[in-house]
């Protein structure tokens, strides 16, 4: 049961978009002026309401900082060349932040009030929304447990929040990976398929191994063999072989990337092969180290197309083919960024105009 969709707006007295240098946008430092919350009480979702981005008090024993009962989504908005604001695929994070929700325990968000509140900040905030090349709102919704209980069990009380960020890449440049076989992301029956907080921090410790070897990020590998590829630390990854794009089925152990179904669903429109297959490491390593790994690249919502320089697997490095010769990833990425921002024809529906 949820109130009507009453949304409260207290508006800053003075903005902070004088700080903004919109031609030099770090990720995720500088935060819009408002921000969305509601709360979870008595079997319920209630208090609809728009504050001005601040921090927010919590209890010591708030079970979340103990066991990291939270679920988030990434999502983004664009402008268009008259200055109006585009979601891109918002639905989609309505449904799957439910389905993150529900492995964690944490009760479902109506996509109504999913939607209804993300509309409404985004307008109020839609001077936030950078139009230079390259730019967009990172928009960032979550859901975390507020019982004040340190004892393990579900939580009767819960927050859900949005803030955003305006954003420019999330990687300045491609990206060398690491193919992990010693740490694991996700095993079958985990939350590997769900946004959750836990599944992200559980990462940190082997992505900052693999960055000291010189790598930005890992390709994780499945946790029982390390024989198949799965996903990578901020992002979906794909190969193209064979004039084939082959990426791993979005199974229980990997997220189901909207930003993959987009560049999977682009592909096909365009007769491109598809293979949604169990991918294994040895393929792509002999691919690599023979040179018929035409392309290589993340596909996420921050990350958007990461193209992939290095693969290292064991002890060796491999080096792929120039950026600019990378005909599939380049016009993908071309083809995204002109949906995104109404310039090319949104022939499967993605964009919502707030
Ligand atoms: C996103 O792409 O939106 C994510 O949530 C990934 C995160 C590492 C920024």
């Amino acid at each position: 049961m949820t109130d009507t969709i009453d949304i409260s707006i207290n508006k800053v007295n003075q903005s902070n978009i004088g700080t903004l240098d919109v031609h030099n946008i770090p990720f995720a430092k500088i935060y819009s002026d408002h921000m969305f919350e509601a709360d979870y009480r008595d079997g319920e979702w209630k208090n609809f309401r728009i504050v001005p981005y601040q921090n927010i008090s919590i209890s010591p024993a708030n079970n979340t900082l103990h066991y990291a009962i939270t679920v988030f989504e990434g999502m983004k908005a664009y402008k268009n060349d008259a200055g109006e604001v585009l979601l891109f695929r918002p639905e989609a994070n309505a449904k799957r932040l439910n389905i993150s929700a529900e492995r964690m325990c944490i009760p479902e968000l109506p996509e109504e009030l999913f939607m209804e509140a993300l509309t409404t900040l985004i307008k109020l905030d839609s001077q936030w929304v950078p139009s230079v090349p390259g730019t967009s709102l990172y928009i960032r919704p979550f859901i975390f447990a507020t019982d004040e209980y340190i004892g393990i069990r579900p939580s009767d009380t819960f927050k859900f929040m949005i803030i955003t960020c305006p954003v420019g890449a999330y990687y300045s440049a491609p990206v060398n990976v690491k193919i992990e076989t010693k740490f694991s992301r996700a095993m079958p029956g985990g939350t590997g398929f769900a946004k959750a907080g836990g599944n992200y921090a559980a990462s940190l410790y082997p992505a900052k191994l693999a960055k000291a070897q010189g790598f930005d990020q890992l390709i994780w590998t499945d946790a029982e063999t390390h024989e198949y590829i799965e996903e990578s630390g901020t992002m979906n990854v794909m190969f193209i072989i064979d004039n084939t794009i082959i990426t791993a089925p979005a199974s229980g152990t990997i997220l189901k990337g909207i930003t993959r179904d987009s560049v999977l669903t682009l592909a096909r429109d365009w007769g491109m092969k598809v293979e949604e297959r169990k991918v294994t490491v040895k393929e792509v390593v002999e691919a690599a180290k023979n040179g018929t790994l035409q392309e290589a690249f993340g596909v996420g919502t921050a990350a958007t197309i990461a193209h992939i320089a290095r693969i290292g697997f064991e002890d060796e490095v491999y080096d792929l083919g120039p950026i600019e010769e990378r005909e599939f990833s380049n016009k993908v990425l071309f083809e995204l960024d002109r949906i995104k921002t109404g310039k090319a024809e949104d022939k499967f529906n993605w964009m919502l105009k707030v």
